[in-house]
């Protein structure tokens, strides 16, 4: 019979509160532990458990394993989509956690990466019934630089968008909702095409005119490094 699970999740960071959220909707067992507590506590949890998520930040991941979790037979489970360890088994949940918290069937849809020499998904996390693939350790670095550049940059695009919306044109931020939204819905349905605007349409003029208006702003660089990335995928 497949042992009970009873997880410990260490961290108190974004991450953590979202899992701890999703494991109590799940009814799974577990305990906590973060870095205001004391390391007795922290002993003590760990002869209770059978796997240990250590929700905390990347560079700081393997040397608490190194120092605090020498004496365990848990399976330990770090959530970095960039570290590559061999002191701990990568999951990373494709997925943006900031302090909202959402709502179970969005947690159930999250896509967990799974290093290529983890163990069998229902062994690394049990009770979770998420989807999930695998990757080649040796693939994460790229892959990781990917998901900053299109998930984080892209955010801060947007939130220059609605920044300057309200505070330097004094409108309404909600006003660019439809075509967030909507750019949004185009990049789902129909990734290929779903790009728009002057470099689709090579007019330079318009790219020169956006680029003038930019002076002095650092998004200004950002706009030609793409206008270079753009003619190089050409
Ligand atoms: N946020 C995301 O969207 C996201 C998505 C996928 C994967 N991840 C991964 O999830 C993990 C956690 O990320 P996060 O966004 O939750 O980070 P976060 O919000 O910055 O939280 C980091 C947590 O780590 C704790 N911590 C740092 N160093 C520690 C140490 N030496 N000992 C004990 N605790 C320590 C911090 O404790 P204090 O509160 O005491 O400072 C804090 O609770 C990372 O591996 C990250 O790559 C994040």
């Amino acid at each position: 019979m497949r042992q009970v699970p009873r997880y410990l999740l260490i961290g108190n960071g974004r991450v953590a509160r979202h899992i701890q959220h999703y494991f109590t909707q799940l009814g799974l067992s577990f305990t906590t532990w973060q870095r205001n507590q004391s390391f007795t506590e922290l002993q003590q949890h760990i002869n209770h458990v059978t796997h240990i998520l250590l929700l905390i930040s990347d560079q700081q991941i393997e040397e608490f394993i190194t120092l605090h979790l020498k004496n365990t037979n848990a399976l330990i489970v770090h959530f970095s989509g960039s570290l590559v360890s061999e002191k701990a088994y990568g999951a990373h949940p494709l997925m943006t956690f900031n302090q909202v918290l959402y709502n179970f069937d969005q947690y159930q849809r999250i896509p967990f990466v799974i290093d290529h020499d983890a163990p069998a998904f229902d062994t690394l996390l049990p009770g979770l019934h998420n989807p999930h693939v695998r990757l080649d350790k040796s693939l994460k670095a790229k892959y990781h630089a990917l998901c900053v550049l299109s998930g984080n940059f892209s955010c801060m695009l947007w939130q220059k968008l609605l920044t300057s919306i309200e505070e330097e044109f004094n409108l309404p931020a909600d006003i660019a909702q439809l075509y967030m939204q909507q750019q949004t819905q185009n990049l789902l349905t129909h990734p290929k095409t779903a790009l728009t605007g002057p470099l689709v349409r090579g007019d330079t003029l318009t790219i020169e005119k956006n680029l003038a208006a930019l002076e002095g702003d650092p998004f200004k660089e950002v706009y030609e490094s793409f206008v270079k990335c753009y003619q190089s995928l050409k």
